[in-house]
């Protein structure tokens, strides 16, 4: 068949020359059977086409235009609400270069169930429905360091979540040309339809799901689910799995990282990246508004979840953030809290599993002090304050979350589009701990803060099917979102670190923070939020050389007097309560530390127990 003939039977645009890119549609429309083909061009116009269609269907409520102008609530199947770790896999060629974090699979087995086999899931696995074209870029569009993905789904609510998440459409396929390089995102909801049989308001497959990445290719394989992560293949899947496996060939960093802009009095502008697992609070970082006291202090956002960070020729790291918008938590968030997001949501939003009030609009949890006195909570059921009481219904699911435009957000840095990043002054890691580790410490060189990333801890959130509040390594806050094995990444920092250092560059200063120590009353310590400008301040001026601290058994942090307490009524009592490096918690948690290396002995760096036996050390002194 000629080139032509081949883009006339999938349908696709003249603009597209991509010869490879329409050889593969072809051959994955034959294997998945869609009832028709559709190239997404990324204009406002398909945009609001593709909303009303999911209206028409059922699968979007168009909340009321004066209260939350062009917004649309979603309600998904109570089985698919989460990412599914259990069912996520790197298909490596050997087991060990998946490491023993990942699930894996052999390729050849994997490629048997999902494509070839006789019963090969994805076989007919679009029946019924239209096959979504959705061209991407991670980063912006022609950037030196952006990367190409297509995906290919049967779920609407995917392309238009492809649309605010990522630089969408025609201008992609352009930039792809004639012979550019793209990354093939297959995705499916896994739920064909047969002739006549009606669709579900959220059509997914509540039994079989499979997150697959094969690092070798660069592919990925999604099954069964149409919920975020799982879905929405340029995120986690392609600029974390896919994208760390490409950093560490290539020598960048992909990381699970929130990247802020933070300017003082006298206009000196940091840069910072966090990396925070998931729902412990990236997003509100990155948009945080410094309290009463801080005047002349501007912190403004960058990127809320994913940095891709690239050593330059200057010695300097460089971050840009590859995503275009933010699928960020919804419950806990209010003018409080996060009064940037909030504002961000003013219109122009998709939100998943929220609760719908009677006059049309949305809330959640702490959304406001006092509930609305009626609402349909996210399963569709009546809720009300006394039902919430009796049978603890929550109006909206944990998980819920709001998909929104980064152009929405009111503190966007300016530099955020910039195709060159933005210079690195300091790392942050920090978990969600209710005791044992310090409300900040700072790491006294480059390998005692890998070591401290490389052994955070985290209590579990609802980001992710399984059991939550309980306490797992999150190495790096990568645990979920490694497409390799965990100690060679571990290495990949430590040689980052060295390479630059041994060019005379100055690395930035790594720090840990948890902002989730909690009292006697299992209530948070520590204000939080805004309130986390403080720990900022420190760690600025600990870069700037003005800020003093204390050496303790795990890195230095400061005292009572070495933190602003300008319009806060902190005590030391409090104070102490949330820095203190307690001796028995500590002997327990090097156990933890110690467990995590013996699960990752294949490769694990020497530092990492050379570090643990200093900390020992001094925790015996
Ligand atoms: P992902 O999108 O899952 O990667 O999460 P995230 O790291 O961006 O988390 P997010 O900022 O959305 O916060 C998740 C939850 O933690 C929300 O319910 C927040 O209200 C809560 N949270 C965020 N920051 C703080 C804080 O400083 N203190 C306390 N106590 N809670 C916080
Ligand atoms: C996370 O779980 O870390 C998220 C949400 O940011 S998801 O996109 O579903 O992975
Ligand atoms: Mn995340």
């Amino acid at each position: 068949m000629t080139q032509s003939a081949q883009a006339a039977q999938v349908n696709a645009p003249a603009y597209v020359k991509n010869a490879k890119l329409i050889a593969w549609v072809a051959e994955m429309a034959a294997l998945t059977q869609p009832k028709d083909i559709y190239w997404c061009d990324g204009t406002q116009d398909e945009y609001d086409r593709l909303c009303a269609q999911l209206v028409a269907a059922g699968s979007f409520k168009k909340l009321n235009p004066e209260l939350r102008p062009n917004s649309f609530l979603a309600i998904t199947d109570p089985s698919d609400v989460a990412r599914v770790e259990d069912r996520t896999y790197i298909c490596s060629e050997r087991k060990e270069d998946a490491g023993p974090t990942n699930n894996w699979c052999e390729p050849a087995d994997m490629r048997d169930k999902l494509q070839t086999a006789d019963d090969a899931l994805f076989k007919g696995c679009m029946k019924g429905r239209t096959l979504y074209v959705v061209p991407f870029s991670m980063g912006p569009l022609g950037s030196d360091i952006a990367h190409i993905g297509v995906e290919l789904s049967d779920s609407a609510y995917v392309a238009v979540n492809m649309k605010l998440m990522t630089r969408m459409g025609k201008g992609v396929i352009d930039v792809l040309g004639a012979d550019g390089e793209f990354v093939p995102c297959m995705h499916t909801v896994g739920a064909p339809l047969e002739a006549g049989q009606k669709d579900t308001i959220w059509p997914c497959n509540p039994a079989v799901k499979y997150i697959v990445h094969y690092p070798a290719t660069r592919e990925i394989w999604s099954y069964g689910s149409g919920y975020g992560g799982n879905a929405l293949l340029g995120k986690k899947c392609f600029a974390l799995r896919i994208a760390s496996t490409m950093g560490r060939e290539q020598g960048w960093l992909a990381e699970h990282m929130l990247l802020l802009g933070v300017t003082n009095p006298q206009g000196q502008k940091f840069h910072i990246a966090a990396a925070f697992p998931s729902a412990c609070g990236k997003t509100n970082f990155s948009m945080l508004i410094p309290p009463e006291g801080y005047k002349g202090w501007t912190v403004t956002t960058i990127g809320d979840d994913i940095a891709w960070i690239k050593p330059a020729a200057d010695g300097k790291l460089y971050a840009i953030n590859p995503e275009a918008g933010y699928f960020g938590v919804a419950p806990g968030t209010n003018t409080l809290t996060n009064l940037n997001c909030m504002n961000s949501l003013n219109r122009d939003v998709i939100f998943t599993n929220v609760a719908l009030t009677d006059n049309g609009d949305v809330w959640w949890e702490s959304m406001t002090d006092t509930p609305p006195a009626h609402l349909i909570d996210w399963q569709g059921k009546d809720w009300t304050p006394q039902i919430a009481k009796e049978t603890g219904a929550k109006a909206a699911h944990p998980n819920a979350r709001f998909t929104v435009a980064a152009t929405n957000n009111p503190a966007l840095d300016p530099e955020w589009d910039n195709p060159a990043g933005v210079a690195i002054d300091a790392f942050m890691f920090g978990g969600r701990r209710s005791t044992t580790v310090p409300l900040v410490a700072e790491a006294r060189d480059w390998t005692e803060g890998v070591y401290m990333a490389a052994t955070m801890g985290s209590e579990t959130t609802a980001a992710a099917f399984g059991a939550q509040g309980v306490v797992r390594r999150d190495p790096f806050a990568m645990l979920p979102f490694m497409g390799y094995n965990m100690s060679d990444y571990f290495q990949h920092w430590l040689n980052v670190g060295s390479k630059l250092s041994a060019e005379g560059a100055t690395l930035p200063k790594i720090f840990c923070v948890n902002w989730f120590r909690k009292g006697a009353d299992g209530k948070f310590v520590w204000p939080g939020y805004g309130e986390n400008m403080r720990v900022l301040e420190w760690m600025l001026g600990r870069i700037g050389g003005t800020a003093k601290g204390v050496d303790n058994a795990f890195g230095l942090s400061p005292e009572y007097e070495d933190m602003n307490w300008t319009g806060l009524n902190f005590t030391k009592d409090q104070f102490q309560s949330v820095i203190g490096v307690d001796k028995a918690a500590w002997t327990q948690e090097l156990k933890l530390h110690e467990e995590l290396f013996q699960q990752l002995a294949y490769h694990l760096p020497a530092e990492m127990p050379a570090t643990k036996a200093k900390i020992e050390a001094r925790l015996a002194a």
